[in-house]
């Protein structure tokens, strides 16, 4: 592995910690869902996969409930006591950069579709040209809220206008600052106190330091984005929704790309995190989300929501079934209508079929429950066959209790297995038992009451009647 040389380093500063007025909402907006995952994860998780050394998320605004997003990120976390802009919020991460050389990438918290080629190209650009400052723009069909990228005659950036400052000129510019800037860390180190808070907002605007950089001769240079879209905040709900159907689509346009048939992208929800292998078919209205990973060959038919789940190749999800924490072995059919609830492991080649239940259970090969089932607590060996109505009662009111069926086991329809029990390698339960004591191996268990026919008895009954 080569060393990066100091002035080639990289880090990064993640504004989050700002009031989000325009969201309407208890909670900031950083912390609500985009695809399946907070917002402001998402240009954390761009970061991480640059060549970033350290990822400093300024914190303020309700800054527990942030903090609590990014638990599982590895960032250091800076505070803003008072919100008083974005410069000022840059100030706030300046200590966690002193002493550090390279390059710094100030980012918002709220721009979550930025690609990783774009954010490459700034950090090379900064990296390259030994700029004092590279900032990322892009047109926008509506230029609206962002700040306006002002050009001199040679086209060199001359200074970033706020919306709230702009004049009616300067507000008809469609090239807007995305909200990137990359600074060389002495320059922004150096610089970040000169900012000034004389504008309409009365904020420290981090966007000043373009101008301010500029006129003391520094370099600062603008690079433009693919599209406008990568570049997009979010500032309001209708926004939230746009981003959500923006990065849904294109989602699945790359699982296309690599071979996943999807019927009716429109419909299907996927998460970033998701997986899927080549020729799974995706029929409309289906939800794959968390970190759930499909093999090749699968079918997963409408209706079906899977989370966090893990099917090998040549899996069928049928209609309607739920699939939680759960792993479905290769060649095994599910549904319709089944639930998988957490930490279920299905095997190869097995089936479970409609409004069938099943918590917490390990299902050995070649394992039937077909139809009506609840299987909770139980570990159930190969070619074992659950007839339809059979129930592990598992809860006794006041514990779980584990259910044991061994290898090759036939269990009769309408059958409840009473835990703790284990059914041992080969056993027979009777149609309609209630099973409470262990059944040992090849033998047969009957545990019903009798049948008893009164003949004629319905005749005589009729005559009464009459
Ligand atoms: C900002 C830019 C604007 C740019 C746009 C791109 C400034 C002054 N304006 O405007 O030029 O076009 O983003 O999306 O920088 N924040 C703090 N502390 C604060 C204020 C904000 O941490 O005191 C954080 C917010 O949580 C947010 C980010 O900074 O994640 C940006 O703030 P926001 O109010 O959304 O800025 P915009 O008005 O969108
Ligand atoms: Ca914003």
């Amino acid at each position: 592995m080569t060393e990066t040389t100091p002035s080639r380093q990289r880090h990064a500063v993640v504004l989050a910690a700002g009031k989000s007025t325009r969201f309407k909402s208890e909670k900031p907006k950083l912390v609500h869902d985009l695809c399946g995952k907070p917002l402001v994860c998402h240009v954390v998780d761009k970061l991480r996969r640059l060549d970033v050394g350290n990822i400093i998320v300024v914190l303020g605004h309700e800054s527990e409930t942030v903090r609590q997003a990014l638990s599982e990120s590895p960032v250091q976390f800076a505070v803003q006591a008072e919100q008083l802009g974005t410069g000022h919020a840059t100030m706030c991460a300046a200590p966690a950069l002193a002493g550090h050389e390279g390059s710094v990438l100030v980012v918002y918290g709220d721009t979550p579709l930025i690609s990783h080629e774009t954010l490459q190209s700034v950090f090379e650009c900064r990296e390259e040209q030994d700029a004092d400052e590279v900032i990322l723009t892009a047109i926008a069909p509506d230029p609206y809220g962002y700040g306006r990228v002002v050009r001199d005659v040679d086209q060199t950036p001359l200074c970033i206008v706020e919306e709230k400052d702009a004049s009616p000129d300067q507000k008809a510019i469609c090239e807007i600052n995305a909200g990137f800037a990359c600074f060389k860390i002495e320059t922004l180190l150096e610089n970040l106190p000169l900012l000034s808070s004389q504008n309409a907002a009365g904020e420290y605007y981090l966007t000043d330091l373009l101008a301010l950089l500029r006129n003391s001769g520094r370099k600062v240079i603008a690079v433009s984005a693919k599209c406008f879209e990568e570049t997009a905040g979010v500032n309001s709900r209708e926004e939230l929704a746009w981003a959500e159907s923006h990065l849904r689509a294109e989602i699945a346009s790359r699982w296309m790309k690599d071979g996943v048939t999807i019927l009716n992208p429109a419909t299907v929800y996927l998460d970033p995190d998701v997986t899927i292998g080549p020729d799974t078919i995706i029929y409309p209205g289906v939800f794959i989300e968390g970190k759930t990973t499909i093999g090749p060959r699968c079918k997963i038919y409408s209706g079906c929501h899977l989370l966090d789940a893990t099917l090998e190749e040549d899996v069928v999800v049928d209609h309607c079934s739920v699939i939680r924490r759960s792993t479905v072995g290769r060649g095994t059919t599910v549904g319709p209508f089944a639930h998988l609830r957490e930490h279920t492991s299905v095997a190869a080649h097995a089936r479970i079929g409609n409004f069938v239940e099943v918590k917490k259970s390990v299902i050995g090969e070649g394992s039937k429950a077909s139809h009506l089932t609840y299987l909770g607590d139980a570990t159930l060996g190969r070619d074992v066959n659950i007839g339809a109505g059979t129930i592990t009662c598992n809860y006794d009111g006041v514990n779980k209790n584990k259910t044991i069926i061994e290898d090759g086991v036939f269990v009769g329809s309408d059958s409840q297995l009473i835990a703790p029990v284990t059914i041992h390698q080969g056993a027979y339960i009777a149609a309609g038992s209630s099973i409470t004591e262990d059944v040992p191996a090849e033998s047969l268990a009957i545990a019903r009451g009798r049948q008893v026919n009164k003949e004629g008895w319905a005749k005589g009954k009729a005559k009464k009647k009459g």
